[in-house]
This record gives C-alpha cells, structure tokens and sequence, in this order.
C-alpha cells in the first residue's frame, strides 16, 4: 500500500514536472520571438548615394558591395545591431533585386569606421559610384564573424546569400519588393 502510493505521488509529481516543463518552454519560445520582432527595428528602409568602400569588395572578395554615406549609416536605430541582414535594393529606381547587407565593423579586415555594405543579387555592368541606393532591410541572418582566410569569408557570405534568397521568398518578405518605397516615385526617404 505505502510503496502503491509513492509510485501514485511520483508519477504524479513528474506529469506535474512535464506539462510545467512544456509550459515554460512555450512560454520562452513565445518570448524569444517577441523579443526578436521587438528588438530588430525591422523593416527598415534607407535612402543614399552610393559611395566608395575599401574597394576590396569585388577585387579581393568577387563579391561587389554598394556602401552607403556615413549620413545613412549614423541615421540607423539603435535596435538594429551590426550583424548580416537581408532584404531588397534598387538601384536609380531600377528594378528591385535581392540583397544581403553586412553592418558593422568587418572584423575580418579590421575597420575603424562602422559601415553598411550591400551586395545587390543581380550582375551590374559597370560601378555604381554615385547612383541613389534604396534598401528595405527585412531580416537578420547572422552577427559578424571573423575568419582564418579570406576563403572562408567568401564561402561565408555565399551561404548568406543562398539563405536571403530563400528568406525573400517568404510570401511576407516578398511583398516588399512591390512596397510603395521602390513604386511611388514621391516616396523619399522613410528613414
Ligand atoms: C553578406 C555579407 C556578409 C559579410 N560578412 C562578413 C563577416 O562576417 N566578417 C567580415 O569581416 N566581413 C564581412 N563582410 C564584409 C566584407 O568583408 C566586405 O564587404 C568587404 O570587405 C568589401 O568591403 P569594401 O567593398 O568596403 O572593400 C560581409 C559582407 C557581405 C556583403
């Protein structure tokens, strides 16, 4: 009867355990993801001329980015860490591609000055010095790394790209491709 009772108790105790397990797990999980959506500051629009980089973009890296001013670098909220983002860009009013976005330091090359470097997914015939970037950034894929060799950066950046690619595909983030910020000739800078 007293051993019948305990093994009564103890299972008793751990379904208690276990639904108070999942409980918290679904409670965190719903957190996280409150917390993300809150935090990111995202969808975040930016407007700029196009300026120089290091110009190690498409030489030693075969992978071209269009650097906006320090103005528009500055003018991005606190919320948005550095990090890799995706999202999508036009270039002049062109059509809409695209993009993975690196923000921050580049620790791999060790930079003073924090920058917003965007890869547009779509093969331009010449540079774009000059020309008006617009960019909804969407979604964060991962922090800044640094790397034992240029190729691993390379390899690196390649998989952000395949991963915006399939992100942008999301009915969500693709709608953003056809938002009045790249359609409506008045739209300006949203910030
Ligand atoms: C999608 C993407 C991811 C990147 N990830 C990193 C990174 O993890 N670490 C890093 O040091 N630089 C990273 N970079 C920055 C590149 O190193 C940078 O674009 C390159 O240095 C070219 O800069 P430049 O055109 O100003 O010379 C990334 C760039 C892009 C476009």
């Amino acid at each position: 009867m007293y051993f019948l009772n305990r093994l009564q108790i103890g299972s008793l105790l751990n379904a208690a355990r276990t639904s108070a397990l999942s409980f918290q797990r679904a409670f965190e999980s719903s957190r996280i993801s409150r917390t993300k959506m809150s935090s990111t500051g995202l969808p975040h629009f930016s407007v700029g001329k196009i300026v120089k980089g290091f110009g190690r973009g498409s030489k030693e890296l075969g992978i071209p980015t269009a650097n906006f001013p320090t103005e528009v670098v500055q003018n991005l909220p606190p919320e948005i860490g550095t990090g890799i983002y995706y999202g999508w860009a036009s270039v002049d009013r062109g059509d809409v591609h695209k993009m993975v976005m690196s923000i921050g330091w580049n620790p791999f090359f060790q930079n003073t000055q924090k920058s917003m470097e965007t890869h547009i997914i779509h093969k331009y015939p010449g540079d774009l010095y000059g020309l008006e970037l617009r960019v909804v950034i969407l979604g964060f894929l991962r922090p800044e790394a640094d790397f034992t060799s240029i190729e691993d950066l390379i390899a690196e950046i390649k998989g952000d790209i395949e991963n915006a690619k399939k992100c942008l595909d999301e009915p969500e983030m693709a709608a953003y491709k056809t938002h009045t910020f790249f359609t409506d000739p008045a739209s300006n800078t949203l910030g």
